[in-house]
């Protein structure tokens, strides 16, 4: 039987941060004029971020983080074929996916940090770089440029095999569910509940997320533009 398992939400959330991530690589990459959009991105990416961090506090069922953060002792069981959750309930990230979930989601959120923070000393400085001493500026664009940067790239890479790993050695295709948002399943598996009332609670926290980001922008004048 199909099953809902993410909301609409967390399915449009998910292919917005791919999207935003990837710009910001990309317009990262080009430099120049192409910063004006990396900075954009960056913006998107705190709204979005915010979203997802309240999301996984007060979400449907398998958005909220209690449900898919697993102890050491859950992921080397799941890592031994043997997984702890009854058959109805293993719906939404497994024990060790969600441990790359979360990395991703901390390693985008440490490198929009840093973002704001930093300074290339040319052209281009994050909003709140004024507000930091100089010293603590070039740590935060060392982390963005020489950390934060290749551990994005190793992350996403990770991520991308393991779903093509589920896909050729288990069988099991990953996208679809993240794309329609229903899974099929055993009877008597709990759905993530995503009726419009739920979305537009989702909407909501999106747009005081994306005040947020516009506020922080203001801060600073971004990049000698
Ligand atoms: C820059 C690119 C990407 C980033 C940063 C990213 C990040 C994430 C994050 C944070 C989640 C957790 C979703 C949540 O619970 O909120 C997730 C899940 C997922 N992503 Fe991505 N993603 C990227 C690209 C892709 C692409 C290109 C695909 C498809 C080929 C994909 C397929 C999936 C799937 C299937 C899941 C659900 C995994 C599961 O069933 O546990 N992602 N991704």
């Amino acid at each position: 039987m199909k099953v809902r398992v993410w909301d609409l939400p967390v399915r449009l959330f998910h292919w917005a941060l791919a999207a935003c991530v990837t710009v910001s690589i990309v317009t990262g990459l080009i430099g120049g004029n192409a910063m004006q959009y990396h900075y954009w991105s960056g913006y998107c990416l705190i709204a979005l971020l915010v979203f997802r961090l309240v999301w996984g506090v007060i979400g449907s069922r398998h958005a909220r983080f209690w449900t898919f953060i697993h102890g050491p002792r859950a992921i080397a069981r799941y890592l031994r074929g043997d997984d702890p959750r009854p058959p109805h309930l293993r719906l939404g990230h497994n024990p060790l996916g969600s441990l790359s979930v979360i990395a991703l989601l901390a390693v985008v959120t440490l490198q929009v940090v840093s973002g704001l923070f930093a300074n290339d000393e040319i052209f281009n400085e994050g909003p709140l770089a004024s507000y930091v001493s100089g010293r603590t500026s070039a740590i935060f664009t060392f982390y963005h440029t020489t950390i934060g940067q290749p551990l994005i790239y190793a992350l996403v890479g990770l991520h991308l095999a393991a779903i093509g790993y589920y896909a050729v050695f288990k069988r099991e295709n990953l996208v679809r569910p993240m794309l329609t948002g229903d899974i099929d399943t055993v009877a008597g598996a709990p759905a993530a509940r995503d009726t419009w009332a739920v979305r537009l609670l989702a909407l909501l926290i999106l747009a005081a997320g994306g005040v947020l980001a516009w506020w922080i922008s203001s801060l600073g004048s971004v990049g000698g533009y």
